[in-house]
């Protein structure tokens, strides 16, 4: 008789501790979730956001600059097409062209520069022509890509691809 007493209550006690042990783990797996969450989506933000924001830059086909953003005659203004440097040179006649400012060779920013009155890239000596953007001296393979330049009637200086 006391055996049995005995033996109930072991089951008893077995019965009450399956939904705890139950429950215990579902609380660990949802504890461990959230911690795997909370690792994974601040690194899931970080990979995600400058990809997707580079790709929505990448397919941008024109630009607006203000103005005020008009460089003065002989000189040139650095700006970023997209995701691109590029570089806007008024001449001293007032005329404008624009280049991508990604040197051909290997990919260094190029530069204007006034006085030699050539687009410079200074990684290894490439010169490129001011007005066309040929490629003249130096590594560079090929001509700077030029950006078709047009200045609205409310003086924003409209930049696209040409
Ligand atoms: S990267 Fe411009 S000359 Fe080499």
């Amino acid at each position: 008789m006391a055996n049995e007493s005995q033996d109930s209550n072991n089951e008893n006690a077995a019965n009450d501790s399956m939904p705890r042990r139950i429950f215990f783990k579902a609380g660990v797996g949802l504890v461990g979730a959230c911690y795997a969450g909370a690792i994974a989506y601040p690194v899931y933000r970080y990979l995600s956001t400058p990809a997707r924001q580079s790709a929505a830059l990448a397919a941008i086909k024109e630009i607006s600059l203000p103005p005020e953003k008009l460089p003065a005659a002989g000189t040139a203004l650095q700006f970023l097409f997209g995701t691109r440097p590029a570089l806007l040179i008024r001449h001293e006649d007032g005329t404008m062209v624009c280049f991508d400012a990604v040197c051909t060779h290997l990919g260094c920013t190029v530069q204007f520069q006034p006085k030699e009155k050539h687009i410079h890239c200074a990684c290894h000596g490439g010169i490129y022509d001011m007005n066309t953007g040929k490629n003249v001296s130096g590594p560079p393979p090929k001509p700077l890509k030029q950006y078709k330049v047009e200045v609205a009637a409310d003086g924003q200086i409209v930049i696209s691809r040409a």
